[in-house]
């Protein structure tokens, strides 16, 4: 078991734990009666994730006389809106959940973001212990602390910031994740490691097909280092002024593929191809060298990510128009996240429409 520390400075009582290990869940509940949080406990999650985990929990719960009840809706980032937020608070006023309640979001980042969402604003906020069930909320989405719900204007429109009591990753529920997902896991790991951590991109190549085979042991290792970097960038920048700006290597383009196309790509596939746009932009700006651009690339392609979208499936001008719909332009430029190596990456003022009309039409 490994335990990593997130030391908040802006609101230094909030500073939680990440407690990273095989088989955590089972000691939830014996845990919360040695040491209760709060006197009554909501479990929320969504369909999948209540058959394959949720209902055992609740059982754990309430074998140890502790106040629980499970509370879901259906998988999929189409639950994460106003809608749902409001059918699962007023299931948790019916059921009398109060002030001295304690959200446990147990799932992926769809729970995580929702039910952090709801522990922020029930009763003027409540804690929330996050419970990640994939391996994108294990190092992405449970860390740091937002929160939200989409709207039909766009994602993540609606939310705050409320950081968790604490974070348990249990590596076992890895075991059921479909492939598809762990590679959207594995695309921001890859993220976290080319922004900031040489070494960890050459653990990464040295043992994916470790991770492909879902060897825990590995896995655990790869996680652990995942959260220490967004850890780290966390806590330099609780609220997003500067350096969380890095996170989105490979996410203004990604992004941009993204809601061109309906959200009918996974969010991996895109940025998988938005950090391939990024580094070659990094290449031809005289930062990275063409020798990293082929790695970063290859180790993408190994796990089944794409690194080029065919201009038959999408034009460069409608990924510019997404852009430009997105993000401040000022002075005909934007903030971009280029690499000098893998490894160090930084936020260029410096790029331009047209510098990215260039390499999205090649
Ligand atoms: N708050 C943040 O900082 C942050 C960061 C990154 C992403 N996000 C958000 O995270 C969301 C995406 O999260 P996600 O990729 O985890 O998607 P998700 O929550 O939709 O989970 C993906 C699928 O896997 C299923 N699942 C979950 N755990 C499983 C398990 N152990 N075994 C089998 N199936 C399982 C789910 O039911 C779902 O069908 C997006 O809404 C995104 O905006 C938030
Ligand atoms: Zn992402």
């Amino acid at each position: 078991m490994e335990i990593c520390r997130v030391d908040l400075k802006e609101e230094t009582g909030n500073s939680y734990d990440i407690i990273i290990g095989a088989g955590l869940i089972g000691n939830l509940a014996i845990e919360l009666k040695q040491k209760p949080v709060a006197n009554a406990y909501a479990i929320i999650t969504d369909s999948n994730v209540k058959r394959l985990y949720g209902e055992t929990l609740l059982k754990n719960f309430q074998a140890k006389n502790l106040h629980a009840h499970l509370i879901s809706f259906p998988a999929g980032e189409k639950s994460k809106s106003r809608d749902t937020k409001e059918k699962v608070e007023n299931e948790m006023l019916n059921l009398g959940f109060g002030r001295d309640s304690c959200i446990i979001a147990l799932g992926g980042g769809v729970v995580g973001d929702l039910a952090g969402f709801v522990a922020a604003t029930y009763m003027r906020g409540i804690p929330c212990i996050q419970v990640p069930t994939t391996l994108l909320a294990m190092v992405d989405s449970s860390i740091g602390g937002k929160v939200a719900v989409d709207t039909m204007h766009a994602k993540n429109a609606i939310g705050a910031f409320h950081q968790p009591k604490k974070v348990i990753i249990d590596m076992n529920f890895l075991k059921t994740l479909p492939k598809k997902e762990l590679a959207n896991g594995l695309a921001e790991m890859i993220k976290h490691a080319l922004i900031s951590d040489r070494d960890f991109f050459h653990f990464l190549e040295k043992n994916i097909d470790k991770i492909l085979n879902c060897d825990l042991e590995t896995l655990e290792q790869a996680v652990k280092r995942s959260c220490e970097i967004k850890i780290h960038i966390v806590e330099e920048d609780e609220k997003e002024k500067g350096l969380r700006k890095l996170l989105n290597y490979g996410h203004t383009i990604g992004h941009a593929i993204e809601s061109a196309l309906k959200y009918k790509i996974s969010h991996g596939q895109a940025i998988s191809i938005g950090m391939s746009y990024a580094a070659k932009l990094s290449a031809k700006n005289g930062f990275l060298d063409e020798g990293s651009v082929i790695r970063q690339n290859n180790l993408l392609e190994y796990i089944g990510l794409p690194h080029k979208l065919s201009h038959r499936k999408l034009k460069p001008r409608e990924i510019l128009e997404h852009i430009q719909y997105d993000k401040k332009i000022i002075n005909k430029k934007l903030n971009f996240v280029l690499l000098n190596s893998i490894g160090d990456a930084f936020v260029s003022d410096d790029v331009s429409m047209e510098d990215l009309k260039g390499i999205l039409g090649e």
